[in-house]
C-alpha cells in the first residue's frame, strides 16, 4: 500500500463545536495532526451561523504552527452547504468534510462547490481537500462508487455512532455490531489509495480502554482515529506511530529479505515463522510510516 499523501500523517483528528473559539484556539496548542471546527452535529440548530462566523474568525487569526485545519460542513441535503463554505473558504482552511455520505453524487456536487471557491480566489484547482465520513447503510453499499467520486478526497472517516442509529444497532465497547462497516471502510480506502480514519470514543474519561480500540483499528489497517477531547490525542498519536522496536524489526525483516532474495529465495525463516513477500510489505509499510513527521514538527506553516 502506498500511504497517500505519505509526507502527511494524520494519526489524531480532533473535533471541536465550530461555535467554541476557545476550543478552537486551546486545540491550536495540543499534541493534535488535524483540527476538525465542525458545524455538524457538535453545534446547536440555533448557532449554526455563529459558528460560521467562529470559525472563519479562527481561520484568520489562530496560529495553527502547522496543524491541518478541516472544516465539516452539514450535509448535502441540509441547506446550509454553500452558504457554509462561502462563509469559511476565504480563511483557506486547507479542507472539508462531509458528513453522512450516501453517494458518489454528493461528493462531486461538493467538489463543484469547492472548485468554484478554488477558481474565485485565483488558488490551485484541487488545493482544498476533502474527506468523506462514512456512516449510513447506504453508504457502505456504495463505497466503491464513493471511493472513485473525486480526485480531491483523501480520506474515509467510519462514524460508528450515525451507522448504529441507521442499522437499528446498539452500541457497544466491543464494537461487533459495527464490524463490518467498519472494515468495509478500511478496505475500501486501501482499494482507492485513501487513508481511513476510525471512529470517535465517546468516553473521554477512559484512555485504557480508548487505547485497546485505538490498537485494534491500527492492526486493522487505519492509519488514525478521529477524537472529541484533547485527553485523547496523545494516547491516539502513540498507538499509530510505530514502536522503536517494531521498526528495528522491520529494518532487519527487510535486509534479510533481500539477502534471502538474492540467495533465490523468495520465503525463508525469520525468527523462527515464515517470512514472504507480504511480511514483506507490511514491514515496508511500518518504515514508511516510522519515516513520517506530523506537520507540526514539519513546520509546514
Ligand atoms: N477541542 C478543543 N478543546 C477542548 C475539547 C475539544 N474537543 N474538549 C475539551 N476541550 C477543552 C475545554 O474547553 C477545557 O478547557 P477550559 O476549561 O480551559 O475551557 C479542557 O479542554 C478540558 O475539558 P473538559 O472540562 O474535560 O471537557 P468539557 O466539559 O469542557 O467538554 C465535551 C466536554 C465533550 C463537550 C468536549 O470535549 C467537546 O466539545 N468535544 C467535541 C464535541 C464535538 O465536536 N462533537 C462532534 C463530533 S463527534
Ligand atoms: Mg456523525
Amino acid at each position: 500500500m502506498s500511504l497517500q499523501n505519505a509526507q502527511f500523517p494524520r494519526r489524531s483528528l480532533l473535533f471541536m463545536p465550530g461555535d467554541s473559539l476557545r476550543k478552537i484556539q486551546k486545540a491550536a496548542g495540543w499534541e493534535v495532526d488535524t483540527i476538525i471546527m465542525d458545524l455538524e452535529d457538535g453545534v446547536a440548530q440555533n448557532r449554526k451561523e455563529a459558528a460560521r462566523e467562529t470559525i472563519a474568525e479562527a481561520l484568520r487569526t489562530v496560529a495553527f504552527a502547522g496543524r491541518e485545519r478541516l472544516v465539516r460542513v452539514n450535509p448535502i441535503n441540509s441547506g446550509f452547504l454553500e452558504a457554509e463554505i462561502r462563509a469559511t473558504v476565504a480563511g483557506r482552511p486547507d479542507g472539508y468534510i462531509a458528513p453522512k455520505v450516501e453517494d458518489a453524487a454528493d461528493l462531486r456536487l461538493l467538489d463543484r462547490i469547492l472548485e468554484q471557491a478554488e477558481d474565485a480566489h485565483g488558488w490551485p484547482k484541487g488545493m482544498l481537500r476533502l474527506f468523506a465520513m462514512i456512516e449510513t447503510a447506504r453508504g457502505i453499499m456504495n463505497l466503491r462508487d464513493i471511493g472513485v467520486a473525486t480526485t480531491r478526497l483523501e480520506g474515509l472517516i467510519f462514524g460508528a455512532e450515525d451507522l448504529a442509529g441507521d442499522i437499528g444497532a446498539v452500541r457497544t465497547k466491543e464494537a461487533w455490531e459495527v464490524f463490518y462497516a467498519r472494515s468495509a471502510v478500511v478496505t475500501a480506502a486501501a482499494a482507492y489509495d485513501l487513508q481511513a480514519f476510525d471512529m470517535i470514543y465517546a468516553d473521554f474519561h477512559d484512555l485504557d480502554g480508548l487505547e485497546a480500540e485505538s490498537r485494534f483499528a491500527c492492526r486493522l489497517g487505519f492509519t488514525g482515529k478521529t477524537c472529541i477531547h484533547p485527553n485523547q490525542t496523545p494516547v491516539v498519536n502513540r498507538v499509530f506511530s510505530p514502536r522503536p522496536e517494531e521498526v528495528e524489526r522491520a529494518q532487519r525483516l527487510v535486509k534479510t529479505f533481500a539477502e534471502q532474495q538474492a540467495a533465490g529465495a523468495g520465503a525463508f525463516t525469520f525468527e523462527g515463522k515464515m517470512v514472504d513477500m507480504p511480511m514483506l510489505r507490511a514491514a515496508e509499510r511500518i518504515l514508511t510510516r516510522a519515516a513520517l513527521r506530523p506537520p507540526a514538527s514539519a513546520g509546514s506553516q
